[in-house]
């Protein structure tokens, strides 16, 4: 599949098999994301793997919209050091999710971006259960398995949002 194919035909997916995911793909996605461009090169993120039934059964207690976590084998946190980086961690956070989507979804898994900044109680309960630091603030959690469905791409090109030299 080449990029803009990946880009075209990604779609959020929250049902999945029991299959596992191997170790080497999840590298394969942590290497993704880490492509990703950031302000400064200042790669102001950190990655938390969870594939412990635990951790993962316990997400939904505090995030609304995440019950398809009982059902992944595998969820990646992308988080960002607001110490060590610019004023930009969130975009280069968002930048380096989008492409673990993509990898993902390139590589035949199913994945969905579960939003945890900017909602306070996400972060806080999100930041305690992960054994975060006070400096580390955890932007996205990526759902990820292998796919129980299988969904078609939308166009969502409007012309009307698109404004030539001037609006
Ligand atoms: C910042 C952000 C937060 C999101 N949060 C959630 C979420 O909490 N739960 C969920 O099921 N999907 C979440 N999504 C996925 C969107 O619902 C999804 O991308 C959107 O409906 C478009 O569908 P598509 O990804 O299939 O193109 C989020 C997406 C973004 C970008």
């Amino acid at each position: 599949m080449d990029a803009v194919e990946a880009i075209l035909s990604r779609r959020s997916i929250r049902k999945y098999t029991s299959q596992k995911i191997s170790s080497d793909l999840v590298e394969e996605l942590i290497k993704a994301a880490t492509a990703a461009p950031s302000a400064n090169n200042s790669q102001p993120w950190h990655f938390v793997i969870i594939n412990e039934r635990q951790i993962l059964d316990s997400i939904p207690e505090f995030h609304p919209y995440s019950s398809m976590l009982y059902f992944a084998p595998l969820a990646i946190a992308v988080c960002g050091d607001s110490q060590a980086s610019s004023s930009y961690w969130v975009q280069d956070c968002s930048a380096a999710t989008e492409n673990i989507l993509l990898a993902a979804h390139a590589r035949g898994l199913g994945a969905v971006w579960l939003g945890i900044y900017p909602i306070k109680q996400r972060v806080q309960s999100l930041r305690e259960l992960l054994a975060l630091p006070e400096n580390i603030i955890p932007l996205s959690l990526i759902s990820l398995g292998y796919p129980a469905v299988s969904k078609t791409p939308e166009n969502r090109l409007n012309p009307a949002r698109v404004h030539f030299n001037r609006w």
